[in-house]
Order: structure tokens, then C-alpha cells, then sequence
């Protein structure tokens, strides 16, 4: 049986537009913006996409979702090529996103049932009456805890606090209920205190619905919520790869260590990597070849300059470093 969603491969090239000469040149300068991506997450499975940002996530989601195209490598949905399915507009209830920011994603002249009832209006127009949808509506609040419903439905977003926002969101990605959600970070723009309640609404909505999620986050914290895998991802590079709780406990790659750091999940063996510089992924400052966090790891040695590699450290857990190369292979 095919996986249910499985990248093989994946790059997407955007130009840089670095000033107004070079915007007139022939010679634009392209940037890799996905770079070889391949994954892949099992139905009702939650895979967690962590990264600094300008890492590629968002445009990963773009992929996923056939709202951007690939330049090579293939996405599967259940066994067929996104490409393909993309051209079937009921494709487009299967996936649904949740945004980051619940303030811009919901329009404000639209009331909550309006808002819930888009996927139903846009997909089944002629397959049920008014009333069948409302009810629908109403499921799909009861579902995400916006009761009493009643006291909902007429509501504009502008009467409701950020995570009540957010929750509309939630109900509206699931009113159809789809197969994958991309919840592209979707708390960060909440108070801490709402946070837990919205991951594990989540959590509890995929295993009850059996639905897929992607959850994006620049933030490792948060994800061992609700993550059963991580990819982890380095200026388009999915750099670690694997089961969340192994990837976390046991991680690999100076660049996960350094999230880690980030996050306060500091050991004593972490401060070793406690002097890389930087924090942005800029294009400038990305070597040209091989390992592209070669400038700002501490162990890069000659073999980070040849074409990156991913090792598999286990059936679980897999790493793009040369510096695991040894291990690997004294383990086979
Ligand atoms: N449509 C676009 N055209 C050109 N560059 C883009 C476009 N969309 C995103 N990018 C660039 O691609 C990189 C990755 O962006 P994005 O996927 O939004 O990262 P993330 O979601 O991890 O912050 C960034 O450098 C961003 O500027
Ligand atoms: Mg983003």
C-alpha cells in the first residue's frame, strides 16, 4: 500500500531579486528554496516541520497543498502525483491549513457560521440544503469547544479573543472533514496560556477524526505535544529526520542541537555547540556547495564541502551530516 503522503525528491527554485541591475541582468541569481526534500507521514500520523525561519517551510506547505509546483521530485497524496490530483477541485477538501495569524485569516465582515460554512458552500453547493449545513456548522464548533454553539454563530471575528479566533480556524479546516491538515505555526501568535489548549484540540481532533497533520513551528518546545515524527529544516534542507521522541532525546545534527539550545532544553554536552554565530538562513552567507551549515558549525571538517548525504542511524532516525559518516558505518 502506497504511503499516504510521500515527498521523493523535491526542489523549488525562487529568483533573487538582489538589486535593480541584477533585476535587468540575464544572469538573476536563483535560490534553492526546498533542496532535495523527501518524507514521508503515514495516515493519521503527525509530522512536525521545525525550522528558523526563512528555512523553506511555508513554501514546503505551498508544495504539499499543489498551490506552488515543484521544479523536480514528485509529491504523492495517497499514491498519486499532487500534480495530477490538483487538477479535481474536490482535491482541495482534502487538505486544509490553519494559518499562524487568526487576526488576518478570518475575514471580519463574515460571521462565525459564514466563516465554518465556506469549505461547504465552495464544495457541496448542491449536494445539501442550508439547513444540513448549518448543522455541520454546528458539529464542527461543538467539536473544536466553541460552546454554547448558539452564542457563536452570529459572532464576527472581532468579538472573540485570539485563541476563540483560532478555534474558528480549527472548525473550519475540519467542518469537511479533510485527510491532512498544515497547521502552519499556529500558535505563535497566541498567549502562552492558550497554547497547550489549542495543540492539544489538535491532537485530539486527529485521533478522533483519523486526520494527518503537518505542524509547522520554529519552535521545538511546543512540538512534543503533538509531533509522532520531526523533520528538521536548514535553508531547504530537511537536515534530521525521524521519530520525534528519538530525534529529541538523542539529537544529531549542530543544527538541531543549536534549536535545542534555543528552547532551553540545554544539557551540559550541549554548550559545546553554544558558539555558533548567526541566526538567519540568508542566501548571501549559505556556502555554495555541500553542507550549508558548514559556516556555522563548529565540526565541519573537509568531507562538509562534498555533496550532502542523509546517514541512517537507525530505521527511526535519519541525519545530513558527514560528521555521523563514521558512525554509521562502524554501525552496519
Ligand atoms: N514567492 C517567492 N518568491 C521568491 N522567494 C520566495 C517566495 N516565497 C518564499 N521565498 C523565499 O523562500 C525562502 C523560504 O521562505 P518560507 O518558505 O516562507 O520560509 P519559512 O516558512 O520557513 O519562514 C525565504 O528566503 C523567502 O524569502
Ligand atoms: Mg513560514
Amino acid at each position: 500500500m502506497s504511503p499516504f503522503l510521500l515527498l521523493k525528491n523535491v526542489n523549488k527554485i525562487f529568483p533573487i531579486h538582489r538589486n535593480l541591475f541584477s533585476f535587468f541582468s540575464k544572469s538573476n541569481h536563483i535560490r534553492k528554496v526546498i533542496d532535495n526534500v523527501s518524507l514521508e507521514v503515514g495516515a493519521g500520523e503527525v509530522m512536525v516541520l521545525a525550522g528558523e525561519s526563512g528555512s523553506g517551510k511555508t513554501t514546503l506547505a505551498k508544495l504539499i497543498m499543489g498551490s506552488l509546483t515543484p521544479d523536480s521530485g514528485t509529491i504523492y497524496f495517497e499514491g498519486n502525483d499532487v500534480q495530477v490530483l490538483k487538477k479535481k477541485k474536490k482535491f482541495y477538501s482534502l487538505i486544509q491549513m490553519i494559518h499562524q495569524d487568526p487576526y488576518s485569516s478570518l475575514n471580519p465582515h463574515l460571521k462565525v457560521k459564514d466563516i465554518v460554512m465556506e469549505p461547504l458552500k465552495i464544495h457541496d453547493r448542491g449536494s445539501s440544503s442550508k439547513e444540513e449545513k448549518i448543522e455541520q456548522v454546528r458539529i464542527a464548533l461543538r467539536r473544536t469547544k466553541l460552546e454554547p454553539v448558539d452564542e457563536f454563530l452570529d459572532k464576527y471575528p472581532t468579538m472573540l479573543s485570539g485563541g476563540q479566533r483560532q478555534r474558528v480556524s480549527i472548525a473550519r479546516a475540519i467542518v469537511k472533514i479533510p485527510k491532512l491538515i498544515i497547521a502552519d505555526e499556529p500558535v505563535s501568535m497566541l498567549d502562552i496560556s492558550v497554547r497547550a489548549e489549542i495543540l492539544s484540540l489538535l491532537n485530539d481532533l486527529r485521533k478522533s477524526l483519523n486526520i494527518s497533520i503537518i505542524y509547522i513551528t520554529h519552535d521545538l518546545a511546543t512540538s512534543r505535544f503533538i509531533g509522532d515524527k520531526i523533520g528538521i529544516m536548514f535553508a531547504g534542507n530537511i537536515v534530521e529526520y525521524g521519530d520525534i521522541d528519538e530525534v529529541l532525546h538523542n539529537p544529531l545534527h549542530p543544527y538541531t542541537w543549536m534549536l535545542l539550545d534555543a528552547v532551553t532544553f540545554a544539557s551540559t554536552e550541549s554548550k559545546f555547540y553554544k558558539t555558533f554565530s548567526g541566526s538567519n538562513t540568508s542566501a548571501a552567507a549559505l556556502p555554495l556547495k555541500g553542507c550549508k551549515f558548514y559556516n556555522r558549525c563548529k565540526l565541519s571538517f573537509a568531507d562538509c564541502t562534498q555533496d550532502i548525504q542523509q546517514f541512517n542511524i537507525n530505521k527511526k532516525h535519519a541525519v545530513s551530516c558527514f560528521y555521523y559518516k563514521n558512525v554509521v558505518t562502524n554501525l552496519n
